[in-house]
């Protein structure tokens, strides 16, 4: 089995994974989100405290599968420096306690890998990862073989619907607030602008429509509840169509068969819904995690770091370091 530990934002969790027959053996998260939703994103000394607390608390609850251990694996970039360091610390502890060796997990891969929980690989396969930290289309060829065709240059889709609600007085993470106020709105009532609509650019862009939607509150004044849906409904339909928009234009020159959507924002329905019409339209077959593990959990990280098991990939006390961000 393998021990694998995920603390790169918002949510400590600890998962064993069997590596043989990929099941999960154990898996528990505590999300720190009320904690954070006073201030409308995360606090990073505040989420470094909270996993102080949280780590070594559901770490407790696993030792009795201690015994069965073959390697700890570990996610060591990108995310917040002072809580990936948590996790990191934790696995070097256990690595020398109990004599284990070290798989260092990439979070992004680890958003891969939660397509193939408990499952086979299915590689090649295209990705777009929506997440709060990242807006990116990855072709996904193999193991830590992945090419990164198109990244977002400023915000990206998932922290895009956390200010959009921040703007609103609304709550942390905005995702799944937006989607559910857009419910109740009209997505006709304003026309904001799609980003990059006539650039040839295959890349994203967040900050813009943000704009767009402060501008658009500060004219407005007060704000109804209804006002606030429409808003909702109105951002949530712009920032989609411009994900569908360079979308459309990879799907023309990608033949690879296989799409998939992963990231905390894979969660939001509205953007599942356009992109399965999307799919049959350019005849993509489209995968989804099941959407547990959409948001940061340890269960991706393990999943992925079987592979790494078994491609022997391990690194060491010494090597083994956080990278904030990945250039
Ligand atoms: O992958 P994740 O849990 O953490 C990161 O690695 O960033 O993603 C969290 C992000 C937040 O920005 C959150 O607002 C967004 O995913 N999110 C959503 C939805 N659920 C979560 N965005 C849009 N619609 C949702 N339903
Ligand atoms: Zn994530």
């Amino acid at each position: 089995m393998i021990l694998s530990i995920e603390s790169s934002c918002d949510d400590s969790s600890i998962a064993i994974t069997d590596i043989k027959t990929k099941e999960i053996i154990f898996h528990k998260k505590i999300s720190q989100e009320i904690d954070h939703s006073k201030y409308g994103g995360v606090v990073p000394e505040l989420a470094a405290r909270l996993h102080a607390k949280a780590l070594p608390a559901i770490l407790e609850q696993t030792e009795s599968y201690f015994k069965n251990l073959k390697a700890i694996a570990v996610t060591n970039a990108p995310g917040l420096s002072v809580t990936l360091l948590e996790g990191v610390t934790m696995a070097k502890a256990l690595s020398i306690s109990l004599n284990l060796p070290l798989i260092a997990v990439n979070h992004l891969h680890g958003h891969i890998y939660s397509l193939f929980i408990e499952k086979e690989t299915k590689f090649p396969l295209l990705v777009l990862l929506v997440s709060g930290g990242h807006t990116q289309v990855i072709k996904a060829k193999g193991y830590k073989d992945f090419e990164i065709l198109a990244s977002t240059m400023d915000d990206s889709f998932g922290e895009s619907f956390d200010k959009v609600s921040k703007m609103l007085g609304l709550d942390y993470p905005g995702g799944p607030v937006i989607e559910k106020m857009a419910k109740e709105g009209d997505e006709g009532r304003f026309e904001f602008t799609v980003p990059l609509i006539n650039s040839p650019l295959i890349a994203f862009s967040y900050s813009g429509l943000k704009n767009q939607v402060r501008l658009k509150i500060e004219e407005l004044g007060e704000l109804s509840y209804q006002d606030k849906c429409d808003i909702s409904a109105s951002f949530q339909k712009v920032a989609t169509k411009h994900l569908l928009h360079k979308l459309k234009k990879i799907f023309e020159k990608e033949t690879i068969k296989e799409f998939a959507i992963v990231g905390g924002a894979s969660a939001n329905l509205y953007l599942r819904k356009k992109i399965e019409e999307l799919c049959s339209k350019y005849n993509k077959n489209l995968n989804l995690a099941p959407l547990e593990f959409c948001s940061d959990n340890a269960v991706m990280i393990g999943r992925c770091a079987i592979d790494g098991y078994k491609k022997d990939d391990f690194t060491t006390f010494e090597k083994l370091d956080i990278m904030a961000r990945i250039k």
